[in-house]
């Protein structure tokens, strides 16, 4: 046969184009693109019809946690490299970034690197990278940025926030002119954490403990603080950062205006910024402790709007999960760690932040259907590929470069609204946030390097543990320093 598989009667949508084409592929490859029809002499071990459905590059999800120690509460983390990539491949994503911890108490990244390769190995659905957390930026962990790069990873993350994590300012600074000399993307987790520490004493004076204070002991100002001192620390350095989970409309502005003025700060929201709020963490009971992650969900629905229309106007540049798995009904690692006799409904403060939604972050965005298609592809594939320096391998959908990830969805109308419940997925997490959902879409069908990893209709999961592959990536395909150059002290 010519091709391997053959894609017909779709709709392409890409970050810049939607048209009716057919394609073909060979040897994990995307190697043809032609107007629909144009494929109906070639000859294919397969043929799949998209019946009119949208054909679009494979989700890539730039921020997860998986098999991580505590480091943002009691609990560890309920998904491991098997579980959280069976759960993305099961929701159309076919890359994710995750993050390779490194403590405050270790001296080296290498070591970090190879620790988190292990957990990896053969344990993937999917392809995978992994961002550097850097817990502590000493001088010999700050030498290995340039191995980073040899071995394939352009990125970092760093904290301002998090006791077991978090950097002061000149550490900040140490790791951004390391990252610029290296051409490495920093992602900053953007909440001040002495802010959110003498919260938290205020509360704990008050006997204030149910887990809706996790949201008041963050208030917005904390986030919009960071974000403006981050992108000023960027701008003083020049070179691009990434603000992390961005969720207050206050900090979205600063990182517009910064924008404007032609800075390259980048930014990153999550699903749970568009679709939760305080109502969801002020819960009876411990219920609440279901949607503690940080920064919280916001006051109201106007919040929500307002990061919504940030996708729109380009303010933010991606949108990931922030899957970061813990269970609920889980005393030894989950959101239960925090409850004890002392405090019967928890303590916000040892609560486990983060929320599940590896496997509903591209079904729940696009069935709501606020965003334009280009945007939505944009944004969940494209411009992470891009930042995080896989394009156009992962993220595109370019003859003889893109490899064939894709999915293609129900075509439009065609799926009956159904109800979202955590039994249809496949974390190792014992609720979904988003419980109870009408739900509109869901991929159809899911390929990975031309294999057909999930077919809804037949068997469902179709890929296999270990298929999934580490991608090494290049530097970012965003705009990064403004001036070229050795970075000088304006003394
Ligand atoms: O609450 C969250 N987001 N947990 C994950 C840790 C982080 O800062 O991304
Ligand atoms: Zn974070
Ligand atoms: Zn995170
Ligand atoms: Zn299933």
């Amino acid at each position: 046969d010519e091709y391997d598989t053959i894609i017909v009667n779709g709709v392409v949508v890409t970050d810049t184009d939607i048209a009716d084409l057919d394609i073909a592929i060979k040897d994990e490859k995307i190697v043809k693109i032609v107007p629909n029809g144009g494929l109906k002499d070639a000859s294919a071990k397969k043929t799949i019809d998209a019946e009119g459905g949208y054909v679009m590059p494979g989700g890539v999800d730039a921020h997860v946690h998986l098999d991580e120690p505590p480091l943002f509460g009691k609990g560890s983390t309920a998904d491991n490299y098997e579980t959280g990539s069976r759960s993305a491949v099961c929701g159309g994503t076919t890359t994710m970034v995750t993050f390779a911890p490194q403590k405050k108490s270790e001296d080296t990244l290498l070591d970090t690197l190879k620790a988190t390769h292990a957990k990896a190995k053969d344990a993937c659905y999917i392809d995978y990278s992994f961002h550097l957390l850097v817990g502590n930026p000493s001088e010999r962990a700050l030498g290995e940025f340039k191995t980073l790069r040899e071995e394939g990873i352009s990125s970092l993350k760093i904290y301002m926030t998090y006791e077991a994590l978090q950097l002061h300012d000149g550490q900040i600074l140490d790791v951004l002119l390391e990252a610029r000399r290296q051409q490495i993307t920093t992602m900053v987790h953007a909440e001040n954490g002495q802010v959110i520490d003498w919260m938290t004493a205020q509360l704990e004076k008050r006997k204030m403990f149910a887990p809706k204070y996790h949201g008041t002991s963050h208030p917005p100002m904390a986030e919009v603080e960071a974000t403006y001192r981050a992108i000023s620390l960027s701008e003083f350095i020049d070179t691009p950062i990434l603000i992390v989970h961005v969720s207050t409309p206050a900090a979205a502005a600063h990182i517009k205006a910064a924008q404007d003025r032609g800075l390259p700060i980048y930014a990153e929201t999550c699903p749970q910024y568009l679709f939760l709020t305080k109502k969801d963490l002020d819960q009876p009971g411990f219920e609440g402790a279901k949607c503690v992650c940080s920064p919280p969900p916001r006051e109201s629905e106007a919040d929500c709007d307002a990061i919504w229309d940030g996708i729109a106007n380009g303010t933010f540049t991606i949108l990931s999960s922030d899957h970061c798995p813990f269970k609920y009904d889980d005393a030894v690692q989950g959101k239960k760690t925090s409850i004890s006799d002392e405090h019967p409904v928890g303590h916000f403060k040892y609560i486990p932040n983060g929320c599940p939604g590896i496997e509903t972050r591209l079904a729940l965005t696009l069935g709501e259907g606020r965003l334009d298609l280009k945007k939505f592809v944009e944004v969940t594939s494209s411009n992470p590929a891009k930042l995080y320096g896989l394009w156009p391998r992962k993220g595109a959908l370019v003859e003889g470069q893109s490899d064939a990830d894709i999915n293609i969805w129900y075509p439009p109308g065609q799926m009956q609204p159904y109800e979202l419940k955590n039994a249809m997925l496949h974390h190792n997490v014992d609720y979904t946030p988003y419980e109870g959902r009408t739900m509109k879409q869901w991929p159809r069908y899911t390929l990975l390097r031309g294999e057909v990893v999930w077919d809804k209709e037949n068997g469902g999961l179709l890929g296999k543990k270990g298929y999934g592959k580490f991608v090494r990536r290049d530097g970012s395909s965003l705009a990064g320093p403004r001036n070229k150059g050795e970075w000088e002290i304006p003394l």
